[in-house]
């Protein structure tokens, strides 16, 4: 006797029509490292399919993004020389605001979104500048920068800010910045709850930023809190921000929901490198179904309440989904 749930299942047609959620190539977003040189194209051990790329290989890159559907990139810079306040990325000739001018330039139709930090600038690599007697990052010096770093990026060209460094007060100082520069229509996607996750360890390999002392404890989110999450999210609503996000993914999926609950805003998850190179190195030692694991993942990233995904899967996902 076939009953209620499983005569809907018998038939694929019917399986398809019934289906309540959909990945479609318009809700990735594709991270991208990029460093000094020319014909650079750095693979990373931690993170297989994943490169630091000299500003030319990326842009052969986005010519095969835009082949798959996908025209939302990410962009992160690892500057040839750092230092204590992490110069380079206030810099209008800096690895990251160069990077934007030639990207911009070769492909106008690309919405350029830029990681908003300085840990990657940083010679101890903390995400703002030290305080000498706490030694952590001092949230208001920081601030300032913050908002110096978004100029610099919005001149050059960019699309959309994301800030990632978790000082309190960000959003409130990286609009104020832009809204006096003359920038008032370029959004801001906050990574506005965002946990001190040992999943980003692949990253610091690729992006040459993992902290020189210490941890990121003071500034990003203890793992175990819920109500906290919350109200990191809907404070940088409060000022300002116009798309939130949760990172982690994986291990967050409760908090997704959470948020997409509490606010109306649009939510981004940030599906890091350690989720993805879990997937990599599972399907390298032969032990999951890589691809049929990778589209139930981002499934789940949506059915949580995510609308926009951010991850290193999203060409193969592209792939997958224009078959
Ligand atoms: C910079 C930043 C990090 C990630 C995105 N932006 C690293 C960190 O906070 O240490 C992590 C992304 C990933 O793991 O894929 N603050
Ligand atoms: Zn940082």
């Amino acid at each position: 006797m076939f009953t209620r749930f499983r005569r809907k299942r018998l038939n694929p047609v019917l399986r398809d029509l019934l289906q309540e959620t959909h990945l479609t190539v318009n809700d990735f977003i594709y991270p991208l490292f990029i460093r000094s040189g020319e014909g650079v194209k750095n693979e990373v051990g931690s993170m297989p399919g994943v490169f630091q790329m000299s500003v030319d290989e990326i842009i052969k890159e986005c010519e095969t993004l835009k082949s798959l559907g996908i025209y939302s990139i990410l962009l992160f810079g690892i500057p040839d020389v750092k230092d204590s306040v992490g110069s380079d990325a206030m810099c209008e000739h800096g690895i990251i605001a160069s990077s934007i001018r030639a990207i911009k330039e070769a492909h106008p139709d690309m919405f350029v979104v830029t990681d908003l930090c300085f840990c990657e600038y940083t010679d101890h690599g903390h995400c703002g500048v030290l305080d000498p007697v706490l030694e952590t990052v001092d949230n208001d010096i920081t601030l300032g920068n913050l908002a110096k770093q978004a100029l610099v990026h919005a001149k050059a060209g960019a699309d959309m800010i994301a800030p990632s460094g978790m000082m309190d007060g960000m959003i409130t100082a990286i609009r104020e910045g832009l809204d006096a520069g003359g920038f008032s229509h370029i959004p801001i996607m906050s990574y506005s709850t965002k946990f001190a996750s040992a999943y980003y360890g692949p990253f610091r390999d690729v992006a040459e930023s993992a902290p020189s002392f210490g941890d990121r404890r003071s500034y990003q989110m203890n793992p175990a809190n819920r109500k906290e999450a919350i109200l990191e999210s809907l404070a940088d609503e409060a000022e300002g921000a116009d798309i939130l996000m949760v990172k982690p993914a994986l291990a967050y999926l409760d908090i997704v929901r959470d948020i997409k609950e509490s606010s109306s805003l649009p939510l981004a998850i940030y599906n890091v490198s350690g989720e993805y190179s879990m997937l990599k190195m599972a399907a390298k030692a032969g032990v999951i179904d890589y691809e049929r694991v990778m589209m139930e993942t981002m499934i789940g990233f949506k059915r949580a309440g995510a609308d926009i995904i951010i991850s290193y899967h999203a060409k193969e996902v592209a792939e997958l989904i224009n078959k």
